[in-house]
């Protein structure tokens, strides 16, 4: 799957999109863990306190916008630091329910547009939590195609092509195979912002005693892939950013499972639920039913 990067791609074929996603992953995954050795600098905050951002980050981010730029000069690259471009001054990271940048957002002559999460679990990088990822996802003409996360300090790597399947290590991943909600293992997440996480605090005090646990990892886009790859059986969360989603969604896509927001809208900044087609509907009412979509 790796491929050299610097040869001139024009074709915007899924496969080849996957492989140039993949080089600049490893690249990117590899400065990520090195700078993680050097030690974490120039830690400041972004929506709020707590939502944490490096130099790491920053430094990652600029060299995958450099690795696909070199390779793929008509692209669009949303990023979750810069956004569209430093220049643009349209960095991710806003903490709203909009998706600004979302899949009907404008893109490049080539029709394909890249996003990328530099690091995802930026709070467990800071800490030393060996569980944060690049990830990097092709979508044409607004849908995502290709994607790849790798887990920058344990090199463990998730990819997908549309209609081809979800893989790790040559494995393809199904998801889990349980189909009772009261024996799922289900991962989520908080935002950053306190009004939203007290929302959230009250939807999970409700779903804990109707499930047989709840995981918190801290990086959704390897949340996503731990229920392609049945190492949870369901994951949900609201307020996340399209860079979040976007590679471990088709991920867990692929996986067979069903990715959504609630009440037939698509997964999105509202809710993203992932679960095999026996979990869904079962967590999606009871999402429903507590308002997860809602709040602020
Ligand atoms: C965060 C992680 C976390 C999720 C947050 C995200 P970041 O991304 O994915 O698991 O709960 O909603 O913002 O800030 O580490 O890139």
């Amino acid at each position: 799957m790796g491929e050299t990067i610097g040869d001139s791609v024009v074709a915007a074929d899924p496969l080849e999109l996957l492989n140039v996603a993949v080089a600049v992953a490893r690249r990117a995954a590899d400065l990520a863990r090195t700078e993680r050795t050097a030690g974490v600098e120039g830690v400041g905050t972004k929506s709020t306190s707590t939502d944490l951002v490096t130099a790491a980050d920053r430094a990652v981010e600029r060299l995958i916008v450099d690795l696909l730029r070199a390779r793929r000069p008509g692209d669009q690259v949303l990023g979750e630091e810069f956004g569209l471009g430093e220049e643009s001054g349209s960095a991710g990271s806003a903490g709203g329910d909009a998706e600004p940048t979302g899949p009907t957002g404008p893109t490049g002559p080539t029709g394909v547009r890249w996003v990328v999460d530099p690091i995802d679990g930026t709070v467990n990088y800071v800490y030393g939590l060996p569980h944060y990822a690049v990830s990097i996802a092709a979508e044409v003409a607004g849908v995502t195609v290709a994607g790849v996360v790798r887990n920058a300090a344990t090199s463990e790597e998730w990819t997908a092509v549309r209609g081809g399947g979800a893989w790790r290590e040559g494995k393809r991943l199904a998801g889990s195979a349980v189909t009772d909600l009261g024996q799922a293992l289900v991962a989520t997440g908080f935002g950053y912002d306190a009004a939203r996480r007290t929302h959230q605090a009250a939807v999970l005090a409700q779903i804990l005693p109707r499930v047989r646990d709840i995981r918190r990892f801290g990086a959704a886009s390897l949340d996503l892939c731990f229920a392609a790859d049945g190492r949870v059986d369901a994951f949900f969360e609201k307020g996340l950013g399209a860079w979040d989603k976007a590679a471990g969604g088709l991920i867990a896509e692929e996986a067979g499972l069903r990715v959504s927001g609630l009440r037939g809208a698509p997964a999105g900044p509202k809710l993203v639920l992932a679960a095999p087609p026996a979990l869904h509907g079962q967590l999606h009412d009871l999402l429903v039913a507590l308002d997860a979509d809602g709040g602020p």
